[in-house]
C-alpha cells in the first residue's frame, strides 16, 4: 500500500531524485564502487539507448535486453535503474546509442553490503587497517572513504555517516575496486569489505522546503512479534532518520547495545527499521519528514492531533487536495480511497512541513 501510495505522490511530487544517480561524461569510461541492495541509475544521455553488460564473475555474459535481467530496466531517457543490485552484477555496463556507437562506459564493482564494516567515532570504533596482499606483486588493501553524508537531524545533535570502499592499489597511480581489480580470481580476504562510518554532527537547520510524507500503519505480527518498516526513497547513499515517539533511534544507540526495540538494517543504511514495540516511527529523508507509521490499534492517533494546527493549515490543506484530486483524476485506475488529511508540526526548528495523509 506504502509503495504504490509514495509512486503516486511521487509522480506529482519530484522530491529529490528518486533513486541514487551516478553519471560518466559522454564517450567516457568510469570505474565506479557502489554498495550491493541499494537502487542506483547509471546516466546515459541516448535516444534509443541499448545496454550490454558483462558481469565478471560470469565471465562474459552478454545481455542486450535489459528485461532478460530482472532487476534492470532502460528508462526513457537511456538510464539504465538497477533494483537492489547483487555483488554477482558487479562488471562492465555500456551504453550504446541507436547509431550503434558506444556513449559511455561504466565499470561498477557493487561491493557486498552484508559484509559492510560499520564504526561509530564517538564509541572509539576504529576502522579497518590497511593491508598488503600477495596475488603475484604487493597488493596494497585500503578503503576510499565518500564524503560524509549531511546531517539527518538540524539543530539538534544528529548523525551522518559516510561509506568506504574496497580498493586495491598495485601502483599508487591506479587504484581499483577490489572485486574489479580481482575479476573472476576467488579470494577471499577478511579485509576486503566495503565500510561504513558513522560520527554525531550538530548543525542549523536552513530555510523550510516543501516536502510530502506519506502515512501508514504496521501490524506486530503474533508469531515475531515484530514488523519491518521501510523509509520510502530511502538507500544507503542517503541520510537517514527514525524517531520511535519523537525520540531519535541512533547508530550509537544501536551500536552500543542500548537500544534493543529496534534495529536499523544496516544493509539499507537504515532504511528499513524492525520494530518490536507499539510507538509512532517517523522516518526523515535529508531531515525531512517522508513517512509516519502508527501501530494498528492507535489509528484514533489522529484525533489527538490539535484542532488547531489542523485549522491553522486547512487553508494549504485544500490546495494540497485540489492537487491530489486532480492527480486521481489523471490516475482513475490507481484505486485510492479516503480521507485526505493535513497536518502540520512545525515543532523544534526542524523541517517538518506538510504531511500528507492519505489512508
Ligand atoms: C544530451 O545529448 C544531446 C544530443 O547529443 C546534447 O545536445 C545534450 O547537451 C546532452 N545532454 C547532456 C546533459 O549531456
Ligand atoms: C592506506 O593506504 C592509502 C592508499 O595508499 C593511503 O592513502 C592511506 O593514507 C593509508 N592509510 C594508512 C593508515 O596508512
Amino acid at each position: 500500500m506504502l509503495t504504490s501510495l509514495w509512486l503516486l505522490l511521487g509522480l506529482a511530487v519530484p522530491v529529490q531524485g528518486s533513486y541514487f544517480s551516478i553519471s560518466c561524461p559522454s564517450r567516457r569510461h568510469c570505474q565506479r564502487a557502489l554498495l550491493s541492495n541499494n537502487d542506483v541509475l547509471l546516466h546515459c544521455n541516448a535516444s534509443g539507448a541499448q545496454w550490454h553488460f558483462i558481469f565478471l564473475q560470469n565471465k562474459a555474459i552478454w545481455v542486450y535486453d535489459p528485461s532478460r535481467t530482472s532487476n534492470t530496466e532502460t528508462m526513457p531517457d537511456g538510464s539504465l535503474l538497477i533494483r537492489s543490485p547483487l555483488s554477482s552484477q558487479t562488471g562492465f555496463y555500456s551504453c550504446w546509442d541507436s547509431g550503434g556507437r558506444k556513449v559511455v562506459q561504466y565499470d561498477i564493482d557493487f561491493q557486498d553490503v552484508e559484509s559492510l564494516h560499520i564504526t561509530h567515532r564517538d564509541l572509539g570504533q576504529k576502522p579497518l587497517q590497511n593491508e598488503t596482499l600477495s596475488l603475484g606483486g604487493r597488493e596494497l588493501v585500503f578503503t576510499h572513504w565518500e564524503t560524509w553524508q549531511d546531517c539527518n537531524r538540524c539543530g539538534e545533535p544528529g548523525e551522518r555517516k559516510r561509506l568506504g570502499y574496497c580498493y586495491v592499489e598495485e601502483s599508487p597511480e591506479k587504484p581499483m575496486p577490489c572485486w574489479l581489480y580481482l575479476g573472476d580470481v576467488k579470494l577471499w580476504s577478511s579485509r576486503m569489505r566495503p565500510e561504513m562510518q558513522v560520527e554525531s554532527c550538530h548543525v542549523p537547520c536552513t530555510p523550510l522546503s516543501v516536502g510530502y510524507a506519506t502515512f501508514d500503519d504496521y501490524e506486530l505480527s503474533e508469531k515475531s512479534e515484530s514488523a519491518w518498516l521501510t523509509c520510502p526513497l530511502g538507500s544507503i547513499y542517503r541520510p537517514i532518520l527514525w524517531e520511535a515517539n519523537s525520540t531519535p533511534l541512533t547508530w550509537k544507540g544501536q551500536l552500543s547495545g542500548q537500544d534493543v526495540n529496534t534495529v536499523l538494517d544496516t544493509s539499507s543504511g537504515g532504511s528499513r527499521l524492525q520494530v518490536f514495540q507499539g510507538a509512532i516511527y517517523e522516518c526523515f529523508l535529508q531531515q525531512e519528514l517522508v513517512a509516519r507509521f502508527n501501530p494498528k490499534s492507535k489509528l484514533d492517533i489522529l484525533a489527538s492531533l490539535s484542532t488547531e494546527d489542523w485549522k491553522a493549515q486547512k487553508s494549504k490543506a485544500d490546495r494540497v487536495l485540489k492537487g491530489l484530486k486532480l492527480m486521481l483524476l489523471l490516475a482513475p485506475v490507481l484505486g485510492l480511497l479516503g480521507v485526505l488529511f493535513k497536518l502540520f508540526r512545525p515543532s523544534r526548528g526542524r523541517r517538518r512541513d506538510q504531511l500528507l495523509v492519505v489512508k
